[in-house]
């Protein structure tokens, strides 16, 4: 049997997930279910990349250990997976010991080849991609823009520079290796315009695998993630089951976000090709989740979640929206009002109401059997074209899935959607049911066979990225097993007649636009006032997300066909998580109970915290935001906009006036859109975690720094 195996990129824990991470699982999840109804023995991996200095400073931040910090955040990304049904097959974490071992290995190897040498480094780093980057420090980083930081240092040096033709010429002969084009492109521009040698290791930081031999150094943290993908399915290992493993599944088709392509096509084959371990087979580039406009990333404070989409309209809603909505390899944009757009469009009115119009006539007219086609009766044209569209709609998506063109493959299942519901409009299976001659009830028969079977067809396709609904539909029309058949293998006429369907319930109960919109608003605008720092939040942090559905679940779905559906309009599944797991653990970088286990810090780093007093100049309520206030802040020098989690506790025209504390020099962040430029300082009380605001004689001028 043919073995797929992909991985994801391996998440950096300094954050929780958000729906960038969440879509490239999801992708890895949809590519591997439909490899799966190939026949292939597919699989992923996906974990997290915990060491270097991102985390070190995250951890130091929070005021707990690396381990701690990076255990509590692990955590989170492994619950956000289980909860939204991703069925990774392994997980790594590179702060296990079974790691530590296999980074020495592929290190060893490659200095037994002499690719590894000592020497010192003096130059430019960024903490925040943890790349080493041409020109002067301070020189801004290619990825991220952010200023660099100076590093000298003493290091291992990997001799990337011999490997600048050998990885020309392995590109010229797997021109797929790099995928899309673009990207390829892009590469092949940056190892002709030459290759430095690489430093991979670090003296400077603690938070990391020693070398071995020489433990004051640690490896440079992208060798020690990549090796990740090796480690997570037995590389390393003694054991011979875990050894066999990795023979089976080794080399790797990489799933990943376009800024880590440079790692992934040039570095990581580099490495094995120095360690003499086979090359991975592919890497597949995406581009980047867009939130009001701009990259959603956590330090530029756009983040959206997927729970609270989750708890809305469920996973499968949020799984069709990414592949659907986004061309695959390009940037696309992300707003709740195209997600609910899409689900009402595309999954209540097209599928759902399909699924239900058709159950609903055969549990009324054919007493909840699958009719059979009426015998000896020649089909109508349009009965064959509804039969080549479901062959046309499995041969187009197999061949755009397998290119990893999603929403094309959608698309194409769609076309055939609108057809069988243009047809059932054509046809009027209910006008011929007030009919009781015998023609118009084997035309009935027929019809309504067709549109079982049709069914049958859309829940085999649709199963990769709709699963849980598409096993709900597979229920509904009893049939045995689950809706994850062999897509390969897919052919017309397979459906059982005579046998029994079972009970109905809308596969997407339609949504009411605004309340979906608001709701889905401030479930994650709670969601997001949870992991705001401490004295942010205060006020905010303490309340769990509300547990209730949406109310907007239960309007009555807009199926004028299907009676049955507003007997019993179903929610959307709940968490698919495993029992006993919680949903919302702890949150350790930011909860204000975490013991200060490392709380002593050097002067310097207080000094790094700009604090200043400021006068409330003006204050609003932010819409629909309970706990959240928009502030003008004068702070001497200019008038600052700060978003602060205190509306519970202070009203705004009592703020007006008054001194507070702010913290100056934070980066900028959105917080519901709105965008704030520094924090309020409060002491949060407990047990409520009450915010009460820091405050100085009114008499200390505006802008005097707090030392
Ligand atoms: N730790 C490294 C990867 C090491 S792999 C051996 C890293 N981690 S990351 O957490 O910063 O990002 C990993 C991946 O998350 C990105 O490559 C991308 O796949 C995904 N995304 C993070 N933000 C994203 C968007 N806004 N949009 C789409 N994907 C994004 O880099």
């Amino acid at each position: 049997m043919a073995r797929f195996f992909l991985t994801t990129p391996l998440y950096y824990v300094n954050a929780r997930p958000h729906l960038g991470h969440a879509y490239s699982t999801i992708v890895a999840d949809a590519v591997v279910r439909f490899r799966q109804q190939l026949g292939e023995n597919a699989s992923f991996l996906t974990g997290t990349d915990e060491h270097g200095q991102k985390i070190q400073r995250a951890a130091e931040a929070a005021g707990i250990t690396p381990q701690q910090f990076a255990d509590a955040n692990a955590a989170r990304f492994r619950e956000e997976w289980d909860r939204l049904g991703l069925r990774y097959s392994y997980f790594i974490r590179t702060s296990e010991s079974r790691h530590n071992a296999a980074v020495g290995e592929v290190f060893r190897r490659m200095q037994a080849k002499g690719h590894i040498y000592k020497g010192e480094y003096s130059g430019a780093y960024c903490v925040h991609d943890e790349l080493y980057v041409e020109g002067e420090p301070g020189t801004p980083c290619p990825t991220c823009g952010r200023a660099t930081e100076k590093l000298t240092e003493e290091n291992y040096y990997f001799r990337l520079s011999a490997f600048q033709q050998p990885l020309l010429q392995f590109y010229q002969e797997h021109p797929e290796f790099i995928r899309p084009e673009a990207r390829r492109n892009e590469v092949l521009a940056f190892v002709q315009s030459g290759l430095r040698d690489l430093s991979i290791s670090r003296t400077s930081i603690r938070w990391g695998i020693p070398v071995p031999g020489d433990e004051r150094h640690v490896f440079y943290v992208w060798l020690d993630a990549l090796c990740g993908y090796l480690t997570g399915i037995g590389y390393g290992s003694p054991l011979p089951a875990d050894q066999q493993r990795f023979h089976e599944l080794w080399p790797a088709w990489h799933l990943v976000g376009k800024e880590i392509v440079r790692f992934h096509a040039v570095y990581w084959p580099a490495f094995l090709m120095a360690a003499e371990l086979p090359l991975p087979r592919g890497i597949i580039a995406h581009g980047w989740l867009l939130f009001e406009e701009e990259k959603m990333s956590k330090s530029r404070g756009n983040v959206v979640r997927a729970e609270p989409i989750q708890r809305v309209m469920g996973a499968d809603a949020l799984r069709y929206f990414l592949l659907r909505e986004v061309s695959f390899g390009q940037d696309g944009s992300f707003s709740y009002d195209a997600l609910v757009a899409r689900y009402n469009s595309d999954l209540a009115n097209d599928w759902g109401n399909l699924a239900a119009r058709t159950l609903n006539m055969i549990q009324r007219y054919f007493g909840g059997k699958v009719p059979y086609p009426a015998a000896g009766v020649a089909w109508l044209h349009q009965d064959l074209e509804i039969m080549r569209q479901a062959e046309q709609a499995r041969d187009s998506l197999r061949a755009a899935f397998l290119d990893y063109h999603f929403a094309r493959g959608l698309e194409a299942v769609w076309q055939f959607i609108a057809g069988l519901n243009r047809y059932l409009v054509d046809q009027e299976p209910w006008a011929l049911a007030e009919k009781s001659d015998a023609e118009s009830r084997s035309r009935l028969a027929t019809v309504l066979h067709i549109a079982a079977e049709s069914l049958r067809f859309t829940a085999i396709l649709l199963a990769p990225v709709l699963p849980e609904s598409a096993n709900r539909l597979w229920q509904q029309l009893g049939l045995e097993g689950d809706a994850a058949q062999r897509i390969d293998g897919l052919t017309w006429g397979k459906i059982p007649v005579d046998q029994a369907i079972t009970q109905i319930s809308p596969l997407f109960p339609r949504l009411e636009k605004a309340a979906a919109v608001e709701q889905l608003r401030k479930l994650e605008a709670e969601a997001e006032a949870a992991s705001l720092p401490p004295a942010a939040a205060a006020g905010a942090a303490a309340a769990p997300p509300a547990a209730t559905p949406a109310s907007a679940n239960q309007a009555a779905p807009a199926n004028q066909a299907a009676p049955a559906n507003q007997a019993a309009p179903a929610n959307p599944p709940a968490s698919s998580a495993p029992a006993g797991k919680a949903s919302s653990p702890p949150d350790a970088a930011a909860s204000p109970a975490v013991p200060p286990a490392a709380a002593r810090i050097p002067i310097d780093d207080f000094a790094k915290v700009e604090m200043r007093v400021g006068e409330v100049k003006t204050a609003e309520r932010i819409p629909g935001a309970t706990k959240l206030l928009k502030l003008t802040v004068d702070i001497g020098t200019e008038a600052r906009q700060i978003v602060a989690g205190i509306a519970e506790a202070y009203a705004p025209a009592d703020l007006i006036g008054q001194k507070v504390v702010i913290v100056a020099n934070l980066e900028p962040r959105k917080l519901r859109g709105v965008e704030s430029n520094g924090m309020i300082v409060a002491a949060s009380v407990e047990p409520s975690g009450k915010p009460v605001l820091v405050s100085v004689p009114a008499d200390t001028p505006n802008g005097s720094r707090l030392r």
